[in-house]
């Protein structure tokens, strides 16, 4: 795989207008992401206490709502131009739900996105067109996220029909074999249909076309989970060479903790439409506070076998709880090994753990627990 890119958070002044824009579940919240991401430069997204509440309906005729799937439960977190911000968690806690949220593909139920501090959930119209130019997505299948009917030129320039001021039509062929050069695809390949590539060039085609408007976000959705393991590496690395040549932000959502660890200078913890923890990849790899970050890189396999025999492997019992009827206080209680009364009775903030605060040390980051603590994990992401 290639080489990590470089990490591109700008060293600029404190970022004193989050201090304006950043409403999140609480003021002691807020306050706790803006002291954390002091010296970061401005973020260009902005996410504060999202929720998307799916209403869960009884009756054919008369529907009436019986409850509501909780699939994003007051999310907040940034991202800065040009990093790559991970997002990984076990199936069901709501990461794709927050990826469409972020598109404006699926409505908050409340909550706050702002894109260069501009509230893009309450946007319409000529507005939310003109951001939505601005963000795009990867999606996970390159085989069903392609229209087989349609030629590789047409699916690519299809952006183009709804903002033809990026490329009018004149240029949009030049513009549509450039791009297939810049993701290493023939560009005498325009009339080909996606059944005549392989899964990789397929993802390849994806990604074309969500650069076909010049983004400043790509959210990545599972990019490479359909692909072959050496596939993989390759998208791996064409995505890394187009962040650093357009300066992109990306957001990276998978469930393989070792490619997220590859790619991303930070990491969110997702459990139960809720972020458990987020820090920098050394924070959330090397020094996880979270029991269920713990958890989780406890299991990933560890090939070198005197690391291994070292290892104290956390099984985690019981099911994930229905984001339809979470637990009180702390949703990873009824799974937790650490968990107490307190834990059923307060939900935790996420914020850097009082006993953490005042040291300049990596487990000094962002955690939802009452009782964060480091714990020595050998992991091999
Ligand atoms: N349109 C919908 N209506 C009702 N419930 C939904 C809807 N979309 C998602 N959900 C529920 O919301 C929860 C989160 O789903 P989501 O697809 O965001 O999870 P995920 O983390 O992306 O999972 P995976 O890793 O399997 O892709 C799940 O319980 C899911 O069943
Ligand atoms: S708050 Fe309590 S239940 Fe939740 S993760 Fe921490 S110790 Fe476990
Ligand atoms: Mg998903």
């Amino acid at each position: 795989m290639a080489e990590k890119p470089e990490q591109k958070k700008a060293d600029a002044a404190p970022n004193v207008s989050a201090v304006e824009t950043v409403k999140a579940a609480s003021e002691e919240e807020a306050v706790a992401a803006i002291e954390a991401n002091v010296g970061r430069g401005e973020p260009i997204l902005q996410v504060c206490n999202l929720k998307k509440h799916f209403p869960l309906t009884q009756g054919i005729v008369f529907k009436r709502q019986i409850g509501a799937v909780k699939a994003v439960d007051g999310v907040s977190f940034d991202l800065y131009q040009g990093e790559t911000l991970g997002i990984v968690g076990e199936s069901g806690c709501g990461k794709s739900t927050v990826a469409k949220l972020l598109m404006t593909l699926e409505t908050a139920t409340a909550g706050e996105v702002f894109y260069k501090g501009q509230d893009i959930t309450k946007l319409s119209g000529r507005a939310l067109k003109a951001v939505r130019r601005n963000i795009q997505m990867v999606f996970q299948d390159p085989y069903t996220s392609l229209n087989p009917r349609m030629t590789v030129g047409d699916i690519i320039g299809e952006p183009f029909d709804i903002h033809p001021e990026v490329a009018p039509k004149g240029d949009r062929r030049k513009r549509v074999r450039d791009l297939l050069d810049v993701v290493g695809l023939n560009p005498e390949y325009i009339s080909r249909y996606p059944h005549q590539f392989s899964g990789g060039q397929r993802q390849r085609i994806g990604i074309a076309r969500g650069l076909a408007l010049n983004p400043e976000v790509i959210i990545c959705d599972e990019p490479v989970s359909a692909l072959d393991v050496s596939v993989q590496a390759q998208v791996i690395n064409l995505m890394e060479r187009l962040q650093d040549e357009f300066n992109l932000s990306y957001i990276f959502i998978a469930h393989d903790l070792s490619i997220v660890r590859h790619i991303s200078d930070r990491v969110g913890v997702m459990y139960l439409g809720k972020m458990a923890e987020i820090g920098t990849d050394e924070q959330i790899y090397e020094h996880p506070t979270h029991p269920y970050t713990q958890a989780l890189l406890s299991a990933v396999p560890v090939p070198d076998p005197e690391a291994r025999d070292h290892r104290e492997r956390i099984i985690l019992t019981g099911d994930v709880p229905s984001p339809a009827n979470p637990p009180s206080g702390c949703s990873f209680r009824t799974r937790c090994w650490k968990a107490q009364d307190k834990c059923a009775q307060e939900t935790p903030l996420l914020a850097v753990p009082e006993i953490f605060r005042t040291k300049d040390i990596p487990a000094a980051h962002e955690s939802a627990c009452h009782f964060a603590e480091e714990k020595d994990i050998v992991n091999a992401a």
